[in-house]
């Protein structure tokens, strides 16, 4: 078998055969080519449009290629072009001329459509699970670590006491955002493109309801125009995954900010860690940097699709093979990073006796003495006053607020007592008892709610 000449008098030029190759990655893409093909073949034998004879031979020849290709023993052909072809021309050799009858009521355009979506549905389930399983690593170390207080930061400037393990939850809260993200995806591309032909529909008694319960999609395309065109959820895809990596990045910054001698907070353990090939002493955080670094490869990806889209007319368009190369990379991309994180997450070291010093320097308490103030009476904006020239004061002396005698307190309100020394860190949490607070009771139920989360999700995948 040639690549398709048609009506050509001439072969394509070699520049021109490797301009338009696509074989390189879409060969990723054969187990969804074959199953589509396999149910196209069922699907024309039931509607007798081919003998069942001659659709046992080709689903056999199929089965066996889908054989070849996985043991490495297919003969891939570049100058086929793509994966379809490639197929094609092996069925012939292998059954003979019957081979030629698959393509009937098909074209590549809802070829390639089907193979994408196939392909889509089964990744965002990979993607959601891998997300699972960063997820399980965060909340383990927000147990494991339970007790451990840290400075919360606004403007990355120390703000208010708060617990390390509410801190991990937010990533938990981010990456839950992602999952539902990457859930709508896979009903994006849960629609069955095939019997759109190239653009217009096809001529054959075909069953698309058949064809669509045989490829497990839970619903058919209305328009063949925009089925063989569409590609909405490549880009759905890339965007969520954009989004993902994007919330990586952060973490990924905080981990590299975190594991610097000017923090102490974490240790990264060895084996995610990387050496300095001249200053012995070093231990890098490369693989969060890379993860900050890869982010931008990913919003690129995004770009590159949403430029390819924007101005095609309808239908098809050879345009759209350029959705692959984007898409594969975003793939292996966040695919690769979740897990790394998932590894460096697992085996992280909190370093607690470096973050409750940092508590204990920077008048974290400061709104929580306003607020002692309140409760004897003055209004918030007094407070936060006397608590100012307090905090001045105190700084100026070069002590912590806990070191102000009373005296001191007073000379600034006659409104402070014995008790407020009471304030400390530990009691600036507990204060903050409110859902999404900070406080040990408020982290440990959302410790039990996320965990009944994972546990729900990961039986619903079984
Ligand atoms: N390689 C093409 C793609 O990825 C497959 C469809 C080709 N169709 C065509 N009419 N040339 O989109």
């Amino acid at each position: 078998m040639k690549p398709i000449r048609g009506r050509f008098e001439k072969d394509a030029a070699e520049v021109v055969k490797e301009y338009t190759l696509s074989l390189p990655y879409d060969k990723h893409l054969y187990r969804q080519d074959i199953a589509g093909s396999i149910a196209h073949t069922r699907m024309m034998a039931r509607q007798n449009i081919i003998s069942e004879k001659d659709a046992e031979l080709i689903i056999m020849g199929l089965v066996s290629i889908r054989r070849e290709i996985e043991q490495g023993t297919f003969p891939f052909r570049p100058e086929l072009e793509d994966i379809h072809m490639n197929i094609e021309a092996r069925l012939t050799e292998r059954i003979g001329e019957v081979a030629g009858k698959l393509h009937t009521g098909r074209s590549r355009n809802d070829q390639i459509a089907v193979d994408m979506r196939l392909f889509i549905k089964e990744t965002t389930s990979e993607t959601v699970n891998k997300l699972r399983s960063l997820q399980r690593a965060l909340v383990g170390l927000a147990e494991r670590e339970q007790d451990v207080i840290m400075p919360g930061y606004t403007h990355l400037q120390r703000a208010q006491p708060i617990l390390l393990a509410h801190h991990l939850l937010a990533y938990f809260e981010m990456l839950e955002r992602d999952i539902a993200r990457f859930h709508n995806c896979f009903r994006c591309a849960d629609v069955l493109p095939l019997g759109s032909g190239a653009l217009a529909g096809v001529t054959y008694p075909i069953d698309r309801y058949f064809l669509a319960q045989e490829l497990g999609f839970s619903s058919i395309s209305q328009n063949s125009l925009d089925a063989v065109s569409d590609r909405d959820f490549v880009v759905e895809y890339i965007a969520d995954a954009s989004m993902a990596m994007m919330h990586l990045s952060r973490m990924a910054e905080e981990l590299i900010l975190w594991s610097s001698s000017e923090f102490g907070f974490i240790e990264i353990d060895d084996s995610y860690a990387t050496g300095s090939s001249i200053m012995p002493q070093k231990k890098n955080p490369d693989v969060a940097e890379l993860a900050r670094g890869k982010t931008g490869r990913v919003y690129g990806n995004l770009m590159g699709i949403l430029t390819v889209m924007k101005g095609l007319p309808l239908a098809y368009n050879r345009d759209l093979q350029e959705d692959k190369e984007g898409l594969f990379d975003t793939i292996d991309t966040l695919h690769s990073t979740i897990e790394a994180f998932t590894g460096m997450v697992a085996t992280l070291k909190i370093n607690s006796e470096r973050t409750i010093e940092a508590v204990g320097k920077g008048y974290l308490t400061a709104t929580d003495i306003a607020d002692y103030l309140v409760g004897k009476g003055l209004p918030f904006r007094e407070a936060y006053d006397v608590v100012a020239r307090l905090v001045r004061y105190a700084s100026s002396q070069q002590k912590e607020l806990s070191q102000l005698t009373l005296e001191e307190y007073q000379s600034f309100s006659p409104l402070f007592g014995q008790d407020v020394y009471v304030i400390t860190a530990e009691s600036s949490i507990e204060a903050r008892d409110v859902i999404g607070g900070t406080a040990f009771r408020q982290v440990a139920m959302q410790i039990a709610r996320v965990k009944k989360i994972i546990e729900r999700d990961t039986h619903d995948g079984d």
